[in-house]
């Protein structure tokens, strides 16, 4: 399955955020990746449907949108409208998941559901057969530039044999700390999707580095 870089814009320059996207269309770069944060499911709060409708006016690479929002079910239209082409809802902030992702499939989008640290794979062996994608946090949610989790290598193990298993065309993609040395490992245990904020944004030249993490 191919590699693809889903550039984080919780690190891009909000001052100048056309121009940070116009390098993203231009770079090898798979997906555009929005950390949509409510400051209730984790502590912050990050952008919302405003900003994805305006990059979505210049954009030329899917919309991945990462929910770490408590209840999304009644956002879910208006994130589908504003360009979301795949989201992503958190395990641990929905009661009725399977009812969820029927609800953004339902739109004509990609599923996907993430996993914070602490919750383990074994988790979707239930819902891994109806998922596009699955998001696996290698960091807390909530900041860009922490430190990368090492007990996620065994994750993206874990979930690689359930996939393989269950649903072999379901991404796994990695959100949290990735730079060339864990990104390396991550393709090495099974990762397809590598999201990466302050890598990309604080080097010299971010569509190089993109270009570097995708033949990792
Ligand atoms: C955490 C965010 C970050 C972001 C990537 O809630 O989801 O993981 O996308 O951050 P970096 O690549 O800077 O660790
Ligand atoms: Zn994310």
């Amino acid at each position: 399955m191919n590699r693809i870089i889903a550039p984080s814009i919780l690190s891009a320059d909000f001052n100048n955020l056309g121009t940070d996207i116009e390098m993203i269309n231009r770079s090898e770069a798979g997906f555009i990746h929005f950390d949509v944060m409510d400051g209730v499911f984790v502590p912050n709060i990050s952008f919302g449907i405003p900003v994805i409708e305006h990059v979505n006016k210049i954009a030329r690479k899917p919309l991945d949108v990462h929910l770490m929002i408590i209840n999304p079910d009644p956002l879910i239209g208006s994130f589908v409208k504003a360009g979301a082409s795949i989201i992503t809802v958190h395990y641990e902030a929905c009661s009725h998941l399977h009812r969820t992702i029927q609800h953004i499939k339902n739109f004509g989008v990609k599923a996907s559901v993430c996993l914070n640290p602490h919750t383990p794979v074994a988790a979707l062996e239930d819902i891994i057969a109806e998922l596009d994608m699955v998001l696996l946090m290698s960091v807390n949610p909530g900041f860009g530039g922490q430190v990368f989790i090492e007990n996620t290598y065994k994750k993206v193990r874990q979930l690689k044999s359930l996939v393989e298993k269950n649903n072999p065309d379901c991404l796994i993609e990695v959100d949290g700390g990735v730079n060339y040395e864990t990104g390396k490992k991550l393709f090495d245990s099974g990762a397809n999707v590598l999201v990466a904020g302050s890598f990309i944004f604080k080097s010299n030249n971010p569509e190089e580095t993109i270009q570097n993490l995708k033949i990792l």
